[in-house]
């Protein structure tokens, strides 16, 4: 066996035995369900939510807009939310989707300005429009339009004071930093089996006006096959985007793989095609399974992630991937 792929092997069934107490990550005939898994410690409030609102009997879509709202109202959270960082012209631009397992649906909203939870016009646009993504001013006049709570943004004033800046080259773009990629992706398993996920972000602070990420982007961000399982993204979105990454998880899962053990192929696999060195990719997915099953990775020492079930709601530390793990270039391609 290829040292690299002892390797993956070693640092997966790690990552397998690490699991909470109360909570089913085997592959045990009784799932537990439902059961929500999302990014971050501060996806655990949104866990919350989510569960809350399934056991007063809504849906897996309303568990998954209420609670990504929580995290969106967070007044704390600079990386969600109209309290997120902005842009490089100093306006907060936002993208969310949202993913019904049933019927393969799925809406979005990109770079959309001053709508509170852009959560729910992502849920709007896969409900009430023929269409899966809208973007820009197109998005925020979608979102009034249906009564979405918005504040006033007069971003031209802003933009304009920002070409000025920027014709002079007194601002740059700020780099982003490897801890600055807090997006939410929360994922879904009904009690009947259904699957259903959001994503919602403010991005990258101090990107160029326009800049979209991965989390709106269907495939890259999020992604659910209902007859499989989900997966969602945090992290530098350039680098989820290049490959459709959290397809590439659920791919991994439908192949067979547990999901944990697809988070962490997927990094393997990225990590293996792109220039950049494993810790500068800075991208970390969650995933879940059909079965009831769950896992995460990250790159570099990986991230916390939430996990909630109806006996426990739990913050974990999910395994990471370093450039050690990989092993020399053209080796086992995974
Ligand atoms: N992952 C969120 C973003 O890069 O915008």
């Amino acid at each position: 066996m290829p040292s690299t792929r002892r390797q993956f092997l070693a640092t997966s069934s790690i990552a397998l035995g690490a699991t909470a107490p109360g909570l089913c990550t085997s592959d045990a005939p009784n799932p537990t369900r439902p059961l929500i898994v999302s990014t971050w410690p501060f996806g655990k409030a949104s866990n919350d939510e989510a569960l809350r609102v399934l056991t007063k009997g809504g849906s897996i879509l309303d568990a998954v807009e209420h609670g990504i709202k929580v995290t969106e109202l967070d007044t704390k959270n600079r990386s969600v939310g109209i309290s997120g960082s902005p842009n490089a012209a100093g306006v907060v631009q936002q993208d969310a989707c949202i993913m019904h397992g049933p019927g393969h649906q799925a809406g979005s909203v990109a770079a959309i300005e001053g709508i509170i939870h852009p959560i729910s016009a992502a849920r709007r646009v896969m409900e009430k429009t023929p269409h899966v993504m809208l973007v820009g001013d197109g998005a925020r006049m979608f979102a009034i339009e249906e009564g979405l709570k918005s504040i006033d943004v007069d971003s031209s004033k802003l933009h304009e004071a920002w070409r000025k800046e920027r014709a002079s080259k007194k601002q740059a773009v700020q780099k982003r930093s490897k801890g600055d990629h807090d997006t939410i992706a929360l994922l879904v398993l009904g009690s009947d089996g259904n699957i259903a996920g959001g994503c919602s972000t403010s991005g990258w602070g101090g990107k160029l006006p326009g800049r979209v990420g991965d989390s709106p982007i269907i495939g890259s961000g999020l992604y659910i096959d209902n007859e499989v399982g989900a997966a969602g993204a945090t992290g530098l979105g350039e680098n989820v985007m290049r490959h459709c990454a959290s397809f590439m998880v659920v791919d991994f899962m439908r192949q067979g793989l547990h999901p944990q053990e697809a988070c962490l192929r997927a990094i393997h696999r990225i990590s293996r095609i792109d220039p950049l060195a494993t810790e500068d990719l800075a991208i970390n997915f969650v995933a879940l399974d059909k079965k009831g099953r769950y896992g995460a990775a990250g790159t570099g020492t990986g991230f916390k992630y939430s996990v909630t079930t109806k006996s426990s709601s739990v913050v974990l530390q999910s395994p990471g991937v370093t450039s050690k793990d990989i092993g020399p270039e053209g080796g086992n391609r995974k």
